[in-house]
């Protein structure tokens, strides 16, 4: 049997005769006619003011912790259970990371243990969409408006779910996107920052544009540019953008894909796990998701490893997630223990991600439905 990998990059149809017409346009840098489109593009699907391609989702979060003017000593607080960038890009300003845990549903940003850990130096709170299943976002946006602190939302899985008919990505002042190859669209490494509150586009320019205002300058509004902010390097190539604008064109062929990946998983284990004690995704009916990822939480971690385990012994990578941030090495350098965040600690041990990519087949499904129908939890 073919082995059946956990993801694998698929291209959606016009990536290389897009890619042939950059390289044509001689705009090989960053802000030439793909990245534009396809800025404009994600800005007029999700209705916001203003959206960036950036080098990748992590340095979207490096940004807004330089638009947030987070200084040495101040409070984010951001989810245990995330990706290590969520809390590093705030970390390198010199932040104190507070660690919030999930709800065990959603396995987001428990709102309803949000409020007490705000304090006088809190100045944001970071949500992270998992799976693309939105936060409480009306508690989160209400608890947030009351002590004026800003949201940023890490929506690298998220691109296109909404939240109560509203796309995830624009109840913060800001949000970030990926474009990793394990995400719904990709261009190999990429993501952008979507920008919410109008006060911060003019900073975003200069600050993506190394801290100068080069983008003034191309725009004729300054005879010469200089450095006049903070800021880095991180404008993808109008190459990779075009791949990109490929991916983004296509979404309707992509996430239709997406859905019934997603459905025929569902479907087809939900005996199996009310048997067996495994929870599958929880996807409340006031969220549509964008079908990012297909997990499973087993009853135990000896279980979990057991079926990772089983699986690969039968050529196919399933894959575990998010280790807890708070009990990392960096995590307890900033004073995180064991129990802080009982929820994503359980979590973290128990979840297992299924193969999930564009191209994955039916026949491929059922081998994976097949094989883990026989596992059998609790022997
Ligand atoms: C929640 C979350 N945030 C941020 C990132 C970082 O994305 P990138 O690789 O585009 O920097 C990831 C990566 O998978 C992620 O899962």
């Amino acid at each position: 049997m073919a082995y059946i990998p956990f993801n694998r990059p698929s291209l959606a149809g016009r990536e290389f005769e897009y890619m042939r017409e950059a390289i044509a346009n001689g705009h090989f840098s960053g802000d030439g006619p793909f990245t534009h489109r396809c800025n404009a593009l994600l800005e007029e699907a999700l209705g916001i003011p203003s959206a960036v391609l950036t080098t990748s989702c992590t340095h979207a979060l490096e940004m807004s912790a330089l638009l947030l003017d987070i200084q040495p000593g101040d409070e984010v607080i951001i989810p245990s259970f995330t990706f290590v960038t969520t809390a590093n890009a705030f970390v390198l300003r010199g932040a104190q990371p507070v660690f919030v845990d999930i709800r065990p549903d959603t396995l987001n940003v428990d709102e309803a243990r949000l409020e007490r850990l705000i304090t006088p130096l809190t100045r944001a709170i970071v949500v992270m969409h998992y799976a693309g299943v939105g936060c409480e976002m009306d508690k989160i946006c209400e608890i947030a408006q009351r002590h004026d602190v800003a949201i940023v939302e890490d929506n690298a899985h998220g691109l296109f779910g909404k939240y109560k008919g509203r796309h995830l990505g624009t109840f913060g002042a800001l949000a970030t996107l990926s474009f990793h190859e394990t995400k719904n669209f990709t261009c190999g490494e990429g993501g952008a920052l979507l920008i919410n509150d109008t006060r911060y586009v003019d900073r975003a320019e200069i600050i993506r544009e190394k801290g100068t205002d080069r983008s003034r300058f191309f725009r004729g509004q300054v005879d010469k540019y200089t450095w006049v902010d903070y800021g880095s390097s991180y404008l993808p190539s109008d190459i990779l953008a075009a791949f990109l604008c490929a991916q983004l064109e296509a979404r309707a062929q992509i996430q239709s894909q997406r859905q019934r990946i997603w459905e025929y998983y569902y479907d087809n284990l939900e005996d199996w796990a009310a048997e067996n004690g495994v929870d599958l995704p929880t996807v409340p009916e006031y969220c549509e998701q964008p079908y990012h990822l297909f997990h499973l939480l087993l009853p135990s971690l000896e279980e979990r490893q057991a079926f990772i385990a089983y699986l690969k012994s039968n050529d196919v990578a399933s894959v575990f997630h998010y280790l807890p941030l708070h009990l990392s090495r960096m995590g307890r350098r900033f004073g995180g223990k064991a129990g802080d965040c009982p929820v994503t600690e359980d979590v973290s041990d128990r979840l297992a991600r299924l193969p999930f990519h564009n191209s994955i087949t039916e026949e491929d499904q059922e081998l994976v439905v097949n094989l883990v129908t026989q596992f059998r939890c609790g022997r």
